[in-house]
């Protein structure tokens, strides 16, 4: 099967702007008419998600990279170095995450767990809207910042206080609390790994939503559900590493694309 493009390449060099629609309403239909058949489907979103919520996402000119150091604020050893640096670092995440709603794309999510048979979200977010707008078949593989986790007993709990007060935090045991997220270096559940990879590989439809498609492993799950047959489908404004790869890119914002689709669906 082709690509499917709304840039690029041989058939879509010279669009003009209402031929750019009107091919973005063909890659809408046919998108729709894979979601309305599948019986799997998986959804992973990154940051990209919840850029219209408000919340900035790491890597392009806004990205919260471009003024901050991953190892100085991301890592286990710079945790261990500077608590209250890291902790001074989340706590103001918090406060920039705990007003911030969910969009559209997240609602379009929610739904779609109510309308494919078998539907697992997997999101690399960590600021919990995906819940919020009601998602329940879903794997945060990067972890919430709204839970903290005690680095000498390993128990989790939530903790939504924003601000957050003394930094850093401490359990009642005394010990430090860390964010209960997967930092640069660390690994990711195992549990959550293999549930990913397994509902990857049985895809009928793979949509990746938001993400720069960087950072492993889940850069690697389009790449598997396409190997095993899947039909996958990239939202994003700009092209990424797995743009060549995908049957389906549609560039754009997801809140307004994801829309589109859900209301191709209900028309097919
Ligand atoms: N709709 C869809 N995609 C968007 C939107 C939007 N409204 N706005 C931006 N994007 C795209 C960007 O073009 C970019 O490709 O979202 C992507 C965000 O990429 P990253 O900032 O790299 O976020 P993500 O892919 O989630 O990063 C993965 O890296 O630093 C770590 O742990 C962090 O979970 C994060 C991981």
């Amino acid at each position: 099967m082709p690509m499917l493009s709304a840039y690029g390449t041989i058939r879509h060099r010279i669009v003009r702007r209402k031929g750019l629609s009107v091919i973005m309403d063909t890659i809408i239909a046919t998108v729709a008419a894979r979601v309305k058949t599948a019986t799997s489907m998986v959804a992973l979103t990154g940051a990209g998600v919840s850029a219209e919520s408000g919340i900035p996402t790491f890597r392009g000119p806004e990205g919260l990279w471009q003024q901050y150091r991953p190892e100085d604020l991301a890592t286990p050893q710079a945790f261990a170095r500077d608590p209250r640096l890291v902790w001074e670092w989340y706590d103001w995440r918090r406060q920039k995450i705990a007003p911030a709603s969910p969009n559209p794309a997240h609602e379009v999510l929610a739904h779609f767990e109510k309308i494919v048979p078998d539907f697992l979200l997997i999101t690399q977010n960590i600021d919990g809207l995906h819940r919020l707008a009601g998602s329940r078949s879903l794997i945060e593989m990067h972890g919430s910042i709204w839970h903290v986790r005690c680095l000498a007993e390993g128990s989790v709990r939530e903790n939504r206080a924003v601000p957050l007060g003394a930094l850093p935090p401490r359990c009642p045991c005394g010990s430090l609390l860390r964010p209960d997220v997967v930092w640069f270096g660390e690994s990711l559940s195992p549990d959550d790994q293999r549930r990913a990879f397994a509902a990857a590989e049985s895809a009928d439809v793979f949509l990746t939503i938001g993400t720069s498609a960087l950072v492993q492993p889940a850069a690697s799950l389009p790449i598997v559900a396409k190997d095993r047959g899947a039909f996958v489908v990239e939202i994003n404004p700009v092209p990424t590493p797995i743009s060549a790869l995908v049957d389906a890119h549609l560039q754009g914002a997801a809140g307004v694309i994801l829309p589109q689709i859900l209301a191709a669906v209900a028309q097919h």
